[in-house]
């Protein structure tokens, strides 16, 4: 198969969109009838902190950042079920698939939405005000249904923060992967090679992972400075895991 035909692309269907029953419309959007892709993956996340902020780290230290974390951990739409804190995780594979589907979603903003692209997905999102603790407006926070890969090193950086290997079918893998010779442990926000009290075990030996991730697992156990975090790495493996309560 050539690249072009195995470009894939993440898409999150966000908590304003599961409070407002848009998920079979936006699947019916994106949909292989529509679009010509087909799914890699999809899985139900309850999105914790540290995978919010690897998500979202280009706008670390914006003033809509704390506002963009709850957001998307699902903490603004449904402040007291925090068991409906959850996004649709989805890879869509096929040619040109992240094109097709920013298309589709439209512009971030859903005002401009409505303006410059009527009837993209977003433009049944809205704007909501950001205010400080006195009440006063410090910015705006864009609830808009949706988010979808921007380009081709976004989709591999976000597939990879969402989905191992094995949530997605071999034949569907568009990225290098290893098969772990080591153990790999997480304590306290640290990594660890050996069980230690209160560690847990993330990787196996023999466990497929992707090979970008035990690279930064090896210069991380060195000491030597890594293109990508070690939560980066370690975020996927916590999805949908109970916290931990030692
Ligand atoms: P996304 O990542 O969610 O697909 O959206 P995008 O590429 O169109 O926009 P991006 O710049 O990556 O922003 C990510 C999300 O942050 C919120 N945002 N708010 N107040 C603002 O100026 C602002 N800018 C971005 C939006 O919720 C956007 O989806
Ligand atoms: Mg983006």
């Amino acid at each position: 198969m050539d690249k072009k035909n195995i470009e894939q692309t993440l898409v999150l269907i966000k908590p304003d969109a599961l409070k407002n029953s848009l998920t079979g419309y936006i699947l019916s959007q994106l949909s292989e009838f529509h679009t010509g892709l087909r799914f890699a993956g999809t899985k139900i996340v309850h999105v914790g902190k540290m995978l919010a902020e690897e998500h979202y780290a280009e706008h670390r230290g914006k003033v809509f950042f704390p506002s963009l974390l709850e957001y998307i951990m699902g903490a603004l739409h449904y402040p007291d079920q925090p068991e409906k804190h959850r996004v649709i995780a989805i890879v869509y594979q096929g040619p040109d698939a992240v094109k097709k589907i920013r298309d589709i979603v439209g512009p971030t903003n859903p005002h401009a939405a409505r303006e410059q692209k009527p009837g993209c997905i977003r433009a049944l999102g809205t704007v909501v005000p950001i205010k400080d603790t006195e009440g006063n407006v410090i910015g705006e926070r864009m609830d808009n249904l949706i988010h979808a890969s921007a380009n081709d090193s976004d989709a591999e950086r976000e597939i990879k923060l969402w989905f191992k290997p094995n949530d997605i079918p071999p034949f569907m893998h568009s990225y290098s992967t290893e098969a772990s010779r080591d153990f790999y442990f997480f304590r306290e926000n640290k990594l660890c090679t050996k069980e230690e009290p209160g560690s847990r075990c993330f990787i196996v030996p023999g466990e497929t992972a992707w090979k970008s991730d035990l690279e930064t697992l090896r210069l991380q156990q060195q000491g030597a400075p890594a293109s990508n975090s070690f939560e980066s790495v370690v975020a996927k493996y916590l999805i949908n895991e109970k916290p931990q309560t030692t």
